[in-house]
């Protein structure tokens, strides 16, 4: 599809191909675990992949692969690997960069699921991470760039700070050093910000979020921006530059070119390590893409109103909200979100954890979950929830305090969600009171 076509245009049309004898319009389900081959020599050239075709779901599959490429259209990238989860999503896109020895530098503004898979999960792979203390300081990321690291990774929208990434900044220092920069863009979705056009080389996804978009189904999708010279440095990536068995003695770039990663991703890490995408998830968020930016524009529009709504009153000592000018991300929005800066954010209370415990069994509308991205509005206290493994340090240094909410704000009719909000906090108002 041409490139100039707007992106309501591009999220319903992209990556469609009629398929069938039925003339369905919508790829259908294709809920089957394997495919029929006419004759043995089918079979044979499609497990070489010399024609095009499937043999079976966890290889590749007719549903799947339409919201692959619909995604890699959408996100500007050359192949898309939709999996099960985000979690996979993260460990597919990473595992196909690091072997034993390696080491992630990673952004310490990041998803706890995705710290405690680097800390724990990958360290007892062999591989190593560091963090960059402070996500927004170019000169640290390029310090801490050590002989043994392999890959940058942040993400665009961070949640519950809201600490925009600066892209193309730490891309330039990754790929000064012939590395790739991975970009987790889960709250932004392609609408908001494409990575890859401000230099990212591969973008991942929990597409469980806004992407499928209703809270139903999850999954995960890994996008290759197919721009790094995998070859500049052969001896950082042996495993896309040195020859390789199942390809006639080719390596991945060689057979593959501007596609190795993703191959390799798809057929080496993916379809071995398992977490296949079920095609009825897949068919579910093909639906949800469809009304992308149609959510995406009325939850950016909520989250800012709530957001400045919260800003006023006089029990929330602040608001982390890229939106909002007093954010210290105002300037990184403006430049990396200008349709809108996403939905996810979190506020602190004065009143600290009573007030936040009083606010939280109080509202009605918002549902208490640690979901994101739903078309309904969530709200959570991270303290004691998604964050309570870190230290009382570590909390102090990512911002999460005892008085912190998240919300997560959907697309209901704001002047109900700001009414909601409303009683609670005079809930904890009357709380506070009660106990003085
Ligand atoms: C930024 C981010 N990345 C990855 C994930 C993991 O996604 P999933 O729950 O689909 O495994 C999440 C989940 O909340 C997330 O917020």
């Amino acid at each position: 599809m041409a490139d100039e076509v707007g992106f309501a245009t591009q999220q319903v049309h992209a990556g469609e191909r009629l398929d069938g004898d039925a003339g369905a319009r919508i790829t259908p389900i294709h809920l089957t675990a394997g495919f029929v081959f006419d004759d043995f020599d089918q079979a044979r050239d499609r497990f070489h992949g010399d024609v095009e075709g499937f043999t079976y779901t966890r290889l590749g599959n007719p549903t799947t692969a339409a919201v692959e490429r619909k995604l890699a259209a959408l996100e500007h990238g050359v192949d898309a690997i939709a999996v099960a989860s985000g979690q996979a999503a993260v460990t597919v896109a990473l595992l196909a960069l690091l072997r034993a020895g390696d080491r992630i530098l990673a952004s310490r503004s990041i998803y706890e699921g995705s710290r405690g898979l680097f800390r724990e999960n990958f360290a007892n792979l062999g591989i190593g991470v560091d963090f960059v203390d402070d996500p927004h300081d170019l000169a640290e990321w390029r310090a801490r760039i050590r002989p043994e690291t392999r890959v940058l990774f942040g993400e665009s929208i961070p949640n519950p700070k809201n600490d925009v990434l600066d892209i193309s900044g730490v891309a330039d220092v990754a790929h000064d050093h012939g590395l790739p920069l991975v970009v987790d863009s889960t709250l932004a979705t392609p609408y908001l910000v494409r990575p890859i056009d401000f230099g990212a080389d591969v973008v991942v996804h929990s597409t469980s979020k806004f992407l499928a978009g209703h809270g139903a189904s999850l999954g995960g999708a890994v996008i290759d921006g197919g721009r790094l010279d995998w070859a500049a440095r052969p001896e950082l990536f042996p495993q896309l530059t040195s020859p390789s068995a199942g390809l006639g003695g080719r390596s991945y770039v060689e057979r593959f070119g501007d596609r190795a990663y993703a191959e390799y991703a798809r057929s080496v890490i993916a379809s071995r390590f398992g977490p296949t995408l079920s095609p009825l998830h897949a068919f579910l968020l093909q639906q949800g893409i469809e009304t992308l930016s149609l959510r995406i524009e009325r939850h950016s529009e909520n989250a800012l109103q709530v957001a400045r709504w919260l800003e006023e009153q006089p029990e929330v000592a602040s608001v982390d909200y890229s939106g909002l000018e007093s954010s210290p991300y105002h300037g990184l929005a403006k430049r990396y979100l200008p349709r809108g800066q996403g939905s996810v954010f979190g506020f602190t209370l004065t009143g600290g954890e009573p007030a936040a415990r009083a606010v939280v069994d109080a509202v009605t509308l918002f549902s208490r979950m640690t979901h994101l991205g739903d078309v309904r509005s969530l709200i959570l206290h991270p303290a004691t929830t998604t964050h309570s493994l870190l230290t009382g340090d570590e909390l102090r240094a990512n911002g999460i305090h005892p008085g912190l909410l998240r919300l997560s704000i959907g697309i209901e009719d704001v002047d109900d969600l700001l009414r909601d909000l409303a009683q609670a906090l005079a809930a904890s108002r009357r709380a506070r009171l009660e106990v003085a």
